[in-house]
C-alpha cells in the first residue's frame, strides 16, 4: 500500500487514559515522520458533522479504542457511537472514510475488546474501508498491548507516512524534546497575591466559571454525610475495609441530572492526591508550591479534557498538583520517552531511553508494571532529569475521575447518593504499602467535607421492575442492588439477591437493612455465600446460584427471570455466566451449545446484564 498525503484524524476512545497515551504517542511519531495530523481528540471531541459523508477528499482516521465495563465502548466515544449505530443511516454513507483500529483490552475479560470489535465492523457496514487490519492489544500478554501496538503500527506508517520517511519503528524517537501541549504562566510567586477561594480551591474557581449550560460530565459539589466503616477488621484476616459513604446532593443543580438518577447509573468522584505525596512531588522538583500560576492548553492539542478541573483560572501552583496530576499512577513508556532528553546524566538518559525502546519492552514490564513504580518513583530515581514545570506537567497523566456504582435510590434517600467503597490497600513487590488514590481520599474525609463528582448514566445495569430479579453483588457489588431493592414496591416477583464475603461477622454488608428490606417484602429471597467460614473448598456467589439451580431455571425459563450480575472483574463475573450454562443443561436438559445460546440470548435480550470492574 502506498502512503497518500491527505491528514489524518487520530481519534481515542478512554476510561482510564491508556488510549489516550497511545494515541498522543502515535500523532508525534507519526508527525515526526511528515504525515499531517489534523486532530488527536477523544472521538466525541471530533465534531460529526465534520465526517467524510458524499465528500471526494481524503479522509482518514486513526482509533484507539478501549474496551470498558462488561465488553462496553468507554464514555469519551458514546456519543458518537450512538449515532454511528442508527439504524437510518445509509449503507454507503461513510465510503469515503479510510480508517484504521487499535483496540485496548485485556484477555482476562469475556469480551476481549468488544469495542474495538463493534466499531471495525459498523464502519465497514457504513462502507468505510480499513487501510490497516484490525489490531488487538491485550494488557494480559507478555510485554503489554505493545506486543500488536508495533507492528500494526509500522502497517499504518506504510499506508500515511510519506515515501520521503523510510523509519517505521514506534519507538524509534531517541532524544527528542516534545513541545508540550499546554503552557504554566507564573502570575505571581508566594501565597497570598490572590485572594479567597480562586487562590486556593481550584475546583472551586473553575466552578465559579460554571454557566447554565452544565452538561452531564461536569463537576459539581456534593457534602459528605456519613463516612463509616462498615467491616469488622476483628473478624477479617487482612486489613480489608469497606466504607459506606453518604454523599448530600440536595443542593446539585438539575441539568447534574445527580437528583435524577436511577438505579444502575454510577457517580464519578474526582479525588486528591493524599498531600505526602504531593510533598515529595515538590522536594523531588524544587518547584516552589506556593506560587500562583495559570495553566493554558494549547487548542489544538487539548491537554486536559471535559471531565478535568478548570485550569484557566490563576491558582496556587500545590493545588494544581494536588487536584491535577496523577502522581500515583504508574508510567508508561511515552513517560520516559518524553523524560529521557532532560536527563543531564549520560547513564541515566541511556537507560531512559531504553525503557522507551520497543527492545526495552521486557524491562520496562518489570521495572514499571511488575515492580509497581509510581511517577514519584520514577522522579527519585533520575534526580538528573529536571523537565521545566510546563513538560513535566503534560507528561503527568491527568488525575482521573473514580467510577462508583451509586448504592442509594431517590425513593428511600432523597437528596443523597450513597457510595459503597472498598479501600484499595496492597504491598508491592517491593515491600511498599499503597493505598488507591481515591480510596485514601475517602479515608480522609470528615462529614461537611467537599466531594466534587458527576453522574454517569449506567448502561450495563438497567433494572426491569415487572420482571423477577436474580441479582448477584458479591462484595461492593452490592451496591447497585441496594439501589434496586431500596427503590422496589413492595412486589410479589420472587426477586433474589445473591450475596457472596469472606464471613458473616467480617463483612456481611448492609446485614440489617436486607432484614427489613425483606420484612417490607421488597425483595423476597437472599443467599449468602461465605467464602471462608468453614475449612476446605471456599463457597461463592455462582456456587450458591448451582444449589439453586431447578428454581432459577423456573424463573429464567418460565417467569422471563432478569440476571444481573455486580462486583470486582476477574473470575466471578466468567463464574457465573458458566453457572447459568450449566442450569440450562441440568434443569433445563439443553445440550452444551444449546445452553451456551441460550445463555448468549439472554445477553442479547438484556436479561442477563453485568457491571463489573
Ligand atoms: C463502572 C464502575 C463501577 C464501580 N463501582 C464501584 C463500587 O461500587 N465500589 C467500589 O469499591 N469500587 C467500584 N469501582 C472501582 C472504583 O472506580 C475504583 O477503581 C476503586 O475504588 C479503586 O480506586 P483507587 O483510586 O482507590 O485505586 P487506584 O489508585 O486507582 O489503584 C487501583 C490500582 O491499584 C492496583 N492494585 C489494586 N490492588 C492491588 C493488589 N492487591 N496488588 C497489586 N496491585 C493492586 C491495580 O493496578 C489497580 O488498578 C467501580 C468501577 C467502575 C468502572
Ligand atoms: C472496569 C473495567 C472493565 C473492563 N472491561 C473490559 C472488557 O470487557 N473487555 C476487554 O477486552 N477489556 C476490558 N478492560 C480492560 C481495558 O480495556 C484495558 O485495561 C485498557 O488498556 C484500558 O484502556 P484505557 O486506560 O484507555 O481505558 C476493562 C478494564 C476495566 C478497568
Amino acid at each position: 500500500m502506498t502512503a497518500d498525503a491527505s491528514p489524518v484524524h487520530v481519534l481515542y476512545a478512554t476510561a482510564t487514559g491508556t488510549a489516550e497515551d497511545v494515541a498522543q504517542s502515535l500523532s508525534e511519531s507519526l508527525a515526526a515522520r511528515g504525515t499531517l495530523i489534523k486532530s488527536c481528540t477523544t472521538v466525541d471531541e471530533y465534531n460529526i458533522a465534520s465526517l467524510p459523508v458524499h465528500s471526494s477528499q481524503g479522509h482518514r482516521f486513526i482509533f484507539i479504542i478501549a474496551t470498558c465495563g462488561d465488553g462496553e465502548v468507554p464514555l469519551s466515544m458514546r456519543k458518537f457511537w450512538h449515532f454511528i449505530r442508527r439504524a437510518d443511516l445509509p449503507g454507503g454513507i461513510l465510503a469515503e472514510m479510510r480508517f484504521a483500529i487499535f483496540g485496548l483490552g485485556d484477555r482476562a475479560y469475556v469480551k476481549f475488546n468488544a469495542a474495538a470489535r463493534k466499531l471495525h465492523l459498523r464502519l465497514q457496514d457504513l462502507g468505510a474501508a480499513p487501510f490497516a487490519s484490525l489490531a488487538l492489544g491485550d494488557d494480559s500478554a507478555q510485554g503489554g498491548y505493545d506486543k500488536e501496538l508495533m507492528p500494526w503500527f509500522a502497517s499504518v506508517c506504510q499506508a500515511v507516512v510519506p515515501k520521503s520517511h523510510t523509519n517505521t519503528n514506534y519507538t524509534d524517537r531517541r532524544g527528542e524534546v516534545i513541545e508540550p501541549r499546554i503552557c504554566v504562566h507564573l502570575v505571581d510567586k508566594g501565597k497570598g497575591t490572590l485572594s479567597g477561594s480562586a487562590a486556593t480551591n481550584i475546583w472551586k474557581s473553575g466552578q465559579a466559571e460554571l454557566s447554565d449550560s452544565i452538561a452531564v460530565g461536569d463537576l459539581h459539589e456534593s457534602h459528605v454525610l456519613k463516612n463509616d466503616i462498615i467491616t469488622d477488621a476483628a473478624f477479617l484476616s487482612d486489613d480489608k475495609e469497606v466504607r459506606h459513604i453518604e454523599l448530600d446532593v440536595s443542593k446539585a443543580p438539575a441539568k447534574s441530572g445527580l437528583l435524577d438518577y436511577i438505579p444502575g447509573d454510577i457517580v464519578h468522584v474526582m479525588p486528591r492526591n493524599r498531600a505526602s505525596a504531593v510533598d515529595a512531588f515538590f522536594q523531588l522538583t524544587g518547584f516552589d508550591e506556593n506560587a500562583v500560576v495559570r495553566v493554558e492548553q494549547s487548542h489544538t492539542k487539548k491537554r486536559f479534557g471535559s471531565y478535568t478541573l478548570n485550569v484557566q483560572q490563576p491558582c496556587v501552583l500545590r493545588e494544581f498538583v494536588s487536584a491535577q496530576l496523577d502522581l500515583s499512577c504508574m508510567p508508561r513508556r511515552r513517560f520516559f520517552e518524553r523524560l529521557a532528553p532532560f536527563a543531564a546524566d549520560a547513564m541515566q538518559q541511556e537507560k531512559l531511553i531504553e525503557f522507551a525502546s520497543a527492545d526495552g519492552a521486557d524491562i520496562l514490564t518489570q521495572y514499571a508494571y511488575r515492580e509497581k513504580r509510581t511517577i514519584l518513583m520514577v522522579l527519585r530515581d533520575f534526580p538528573s532529569a529536571r523537565p521545566p514545570l510546563d513538560h513535566l506537567v503534560d507528561m503527568i497523566p491527568v488525575l482521573k475521575s473514580r467510577a462508583f456504582s451509586i448504592a442509594s435510590s431517590q425513593q428511600a434517600h432523597a437528596g443523597q447518593i450513597h457510595i459503597c467503597a472498598s479501600i484499595v490497600r496492597y504491598t508491592t513487590p517491593l515491600k511498599f504499602a499503597r493505598v488507591g488514590v481515591c480510596s485514601s481520599f475517602f479515608l480522609n474525609l470528615g462529614v461537611g467535607d467537599v466531594v466534587p463528582i458527576f453522574l454517569e448514566k449506567g448502561t450495563s445495569l438497567r433494572f426491569k421492575e415487572s420482571k423477577p430479579s436474580i441479582m448477584l453483588g458479591p462484595g461492593t457489588g452490592v451496591a447497585p442492588m441496594r439501589s434496586f431493592i431500596s427503590s422496589s414496591k413492595p412486589n410479589v416477583n420472587g426477586n433474589t439477591l445473591f450475596f457472596g464475603c469472606r464471613s458473616r461477622r467480617g463483612d456481611f454488608l448492609y446485614e440489617k437493612e436486607w432484614e427489613q428490606y425483606q420484612a417490607s417484602g421488597q425483595f423476597s429471597s437472599l443467599v449468602t455465600a461465605f467464602s471462608r467460614e468453614r475449612a476446605g473448598a471456599k463457597v461463592y456467589v455462582q456456587d450458591k446460584l448451582l444449589e439453586e439451580c431447578e428454581n432459577i431455571w423456573t424463573l429464567v425459563a418460565k417467569k422471563e427471570a432478569h440476571v444481573y450480575v455486580a462486583g470486582a472483574a476477574g473470575a466471578m463475573p466468567k463464574s457465573v455466566r458458566l453457572a447459568l450454562v450449566e442450569i440450562c443443561q441440568r434443569s433445563g436438559g439443553l445440550s452444551e451449545i444449546e445452553s451456551n445460546s441460550y445463555v448468549r440470548q439472554m445477553e442479547v435480550d438484556g436479561r442477563l446484564q453485568m457491571e463489573c470492574w
